[in-house]
């Protein structure tokens, strides 16, 4: 693979600042605040951050950039789908758990409900990622959808993808901002105490992850090649049902379908073509 060295360098930076980032937030809830607990107050909002760095962070990272992966190009696109599919599905599904404590501990503390710009962003961007998760089953998943409708939907999955990734980012940002500001009494926010220096960086950690992810999953040298798939052939999607491990030696003769339909339906190869293992 062309690049594959940098390719390497940034796939390790990212896993290390994914992995730093979900430390540090452990080391926040549990040595600076609370700890966590289920018991509707401050330690079962704990659960809030970590969750969301964890599973709507670093996990989606992961998971917007396993097709990537030079490894993985002799496994069958099927097997990748169903790697992608899932740890979507795991960070939508911690996500989820994060959103019960948060509004959980609200309610106990009797304190209002969905108030803030963080928590309208916030709630939103899960609302879609369901969507975006539901969408992808249906067309890429299942065998049901055809060849030039998932020529069409790739693009704006993959916009959709990346803006709600972006988004995510944004709003842990807005998070951690509001939290420190409502936390930090005395000293104040403002007077830089060593929580508050503490979990900006934290803040950077993941802005500085997500920036890497974007930017492996934004070139397309780094794509998984079309021409390896075409040469290989395989089985077609709609038998795929049945794929494990041993497929890494399997491709798809769907890409080369693909690629064709993409043709006759004048799209841009580029925008979808490339994306061959749909
Ligand atoms: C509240 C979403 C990450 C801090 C909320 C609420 C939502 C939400 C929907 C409203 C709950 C309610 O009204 O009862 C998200 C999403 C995140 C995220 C989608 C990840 C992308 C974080 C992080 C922190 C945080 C990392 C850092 C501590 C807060 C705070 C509140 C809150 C302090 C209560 C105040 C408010 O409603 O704005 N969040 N959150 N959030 N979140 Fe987050
Ligand atoms: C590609 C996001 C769910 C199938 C992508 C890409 C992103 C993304 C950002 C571009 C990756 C790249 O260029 O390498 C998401 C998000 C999801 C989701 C955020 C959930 C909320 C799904 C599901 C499927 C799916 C459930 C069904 C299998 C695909 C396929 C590609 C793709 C086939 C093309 C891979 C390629 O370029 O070869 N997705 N996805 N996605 N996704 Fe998803």
């Amino acid at each position: 693979m062309e690049g594959y060295w940098l390719f390497l360098a940034l796939l390790v930076s990212a896993l290390l600042l994914g992995f730093l980032s979900v430390i540090f937030v452990l080391v926040w809830v549990l040595h600076y605040r609370e700890g966590l607990a289920w018991d509707g107050r401050a330690a079962e909002f704990n659960w809030h951050p970590v969750l969301m760095i964890t599973g709507f962070v670093f996990v989606q990272g992961i998971a917007i950039v396993v097709y990537r992966l030079p490894w993985t190009r002799k496994c069958s696109k099927f097997l990748m789908k169903l790697i992608h599919a899932g740890l979507n599905t795991i960070a939508l599904t911690l996500a989820i758990i994060s959103l019960v404590a948060v509004f959980d501990f609200h309610n106990t503390a009797k304190i209002p409900n969905m108030y803030s710009l963080h928590s309208w962003i916030g709630l939103i961007a899960v609302i879609l990622y369901s969507l975006q998760l539901v969408l992808g089953f249906v067309v890429f998943l299942l065998p049901f959808a055809p060849i030039y409708l998932r020529a069409k939907i790739m693009p704006i999955h993959v916009y959709s993808g990346l803006f709600l990734f972006g988004t995510v980012i944004a709003t842990v940002l807005m998070g951690i901002t509001e939290k420190l500001i409502f936390a930090l009494k005395a000293p104040a926010y403002k007077d830089s105490p060593e929580e508050a220096v503490f979990v900006n960086t934290l803040g950077v950690l993941v802005v500085v992850f997500g920036g890497i992810v974007l930017w492996i999953v934004t070139r397309p040298r780094w794509k998984r090649p079309l021409e390896i798939q075409q040469k290989s052939g395989g089985k077609r999607e709609g038998n795929e049902e049945g794929a494990t491990m041993k497929d890494c030696k399997d491709t798809e003769k769907s890409n080369l379908e693909f690629s064709r339909e993409a043709r006759k339906q004048n799209l841009n190869l580029d925008d979808a073509g490339q994306r061959s293992t749909m």
